[in-house]
């Protein structure tokens, strides 16, 4: 299976935040690899942003640079290192003030029919209103012009509320592009494949059959370089409000009506508003220890942000109920963490029991499930009860039915275009449907706020976990009262 190029229509992408961290590490490379896929038209401009003061051709080096660390091995088929820089130039301007705007304007206009026109904010929600309104001000906002910006977007309700409204009094809803990375990935695409592109499951995707479902997204990674901002945020803001409530409104939405931005960002909003708000019972936080092995030492999670008595979450678990026809009486656990035992984000849906064994009791319980890994080696395993070969009776045994997509798909099928790039290419095209439009983040921050409101109004202390282990033993327990348990964190 050949995976298909379609080129995109000219355009000229605008990074403020063009020396930072995400630009270097994530959009000028996503950039250069969609270059090499041969994705770019040729005709593209990017323009890097930001206040310190360099030349196009010292930008250039920044960039060349950070595609060389973050690019990966992929080969370059469609162009060249240097057929890339081509098109790459920068402007050095003030957010807050009127420096350097004249001159982006010049630079952008300076091609005679407008191709689309990208603004990319990758800076602090802080500078979102400001640039807008700047924007606006040089006359560099067209109707077809685009915003793209990044999470964390707000750090509550109020702020979202607030970020929304500034950003709205410049631009309308189908011209801002939020981005939540994980809507961008290969895999999170399938769920919608799977569910809606087969008769198989759908018919049993609902309370009456699935038992519960287990989204798990665990990281090896702690904190670092981010000390400051994650000290801020914890888990529940950084990974639950986004990410993880993504997953969740893919895997419980109603059938959109079609694969269209807004039939589809409707469904996912209901399914956050009919989210029931979470038990404090029903909800575990974490915080890693230090790690005294001395092949592999790690700081604690306090050591690292340098404060002893932090109370910041970098794990979460919680379970959640949907109330809706579909999902009455089926729990979702949820949970995430940092410095945990493997890297792996997994969405297990465990399936009824049948409701009558004629096999007898000593056959054993034996429900299928529905194993849906998003990385790594994206794939889907569903496990299925078969009769244990041999003599000695009617023994039951649960074999997985396993498929791995870069198996099945082939070496044809290509290293798929990571979630940047494919994001940046939807922007180009217009196409909303993996971004998140404004409702849908409030309505994320309405059923967060009440979680962190009463963790602070307790005075509640995330449970020390050991880094490198499955979480805090807590987060078991919120399991075990229920008489499950949490899938293994594997690789
Ligand atoms: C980011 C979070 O949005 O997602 C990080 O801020 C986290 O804390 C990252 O590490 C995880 O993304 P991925 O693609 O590596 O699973």
């Amino acid at each position: 299976m050949v995976s298909r190029v379609i080129p995109v229509d000219p355009f000229d992408l605008v990074i403020f935040g063009g020396t930072g961290d995400l630009a270097q590490r994530k959009i000028l490379p996503a950039l250069f690899r969609r270059h090499c896929a041969g994705q770019l038209p040729g005709g593209e401009r990017v323009i890097g942003a930001a206040r310190t003061a360099l030349t196009s051709a010292e930008y250039r080096t920044i960039v060349a640079e950070a595609i060389r660390s973050h690019a990966g091995p992929k080969a370059c088929g469609g162009g060249t290192l240097e057929s890339f820089l081509d098109r790459v130039s920068y402007v050095a301007l003030d957010a807050l003030g009127d420096e350097g705007w004249d001159a982006l304007a010049t630079e952008l206009n300076t091609q005679d029919n407008a191709p689309v026109r990208l603004f990319y904010f990758s800076v602090g929600p802080g500078l979102f209103g400001p640039l807008a309104e700047r924007l606006q001000k040089y006359g560099l906002a067209k109707d077809d012009t685009r915003i793209v910006v990044e999470k964390p977007f707000g750090r509550d309700l109020g702020s979202a509320q607030e970020l929304n409204r500034t950003l709205a009094s410049h631009f309308h809803e189908g011209q801002i592009y939020r981005i939540d990375h994980y809507l961008g990935k290969e895999t999170v695409q399938n769920l919608m494949a799977v569910r809606f592109g087969n008769m198989l499951f759908e018919p049993l995707w609902n309370s009456q059959y699935v038992d519960h479902i287990q989204i798990t997204v665990a990281e090896t990674v702690g904190v670092e370089g981010r000390e400051e901002y994650y000290e801020r945020a914890g888990a529940m803001r950084d990974m639950m409000q986004n990410h993880l409530m993504q997953l969740l409104c893919l895997i419980a939405m109603e059938p959109p009506a079609k694969f269209d931005p807004d039939a589809v960002r409707d469904e996912k909003l209901k399914v956050i508003r009919a989210l029931d708000p979470v038990e404090p019972h029903h909800i575990v936080r974490g915080q890693y220890q230090a790690r005294l092995d001395p092949e592999d030492p790690h700081p604690s999670y306090r050591g690292l942000v340098s404060n002893p008595r932090s109370t910041t979450e970098s794990y979460v678990a919680l379970k959640a109920h949907i109330s809706n026809w579909r999902w009455a009486g089926t729990p979702f656990y949820l949970r995430t963490g940092k410095r945990l035992v493997n890297r792996s984000s997994v969405i297990n849906v465990m399936f009824k029991d049948a409701p009558h064994s004629i096999f007898g009791a000593e056959a054993g319980r034996h429900a299928n499930h529905l194993k849906i890994r998003l990385q790594p080696n994206e794939g889907i395993t569903l496990s299925v009860t078969i009769k244990e070969p041999g003599q000695g009776g009617m023994r039951l045994v649960d074999v997985p039915l396993d498929m791995s997509f870069a198996e099945a798909l082939g070496p044809e099928g290509g290293d798929p275009p990571d979630a940047y790039e494919r994001l940046i290419m939807d922007v180009v095209r217009g196409n909303q449907t993996l971004f998140m439009r404004g409702d849908e983040v409030e309505a994320a921050w309405a059923w967060t706020d009440p979680v962190i409101a009463g963790w602070k109004s307790r005075g509640d202390v995330p449970k020390p976990y050991e880094s490198g282990s499955t979480g805090p033993g807590d987060a078991d327990l919120l399991m075990r009262r229920d008489g499950r348990e949490w899938r293994g964190i594997n690789p």
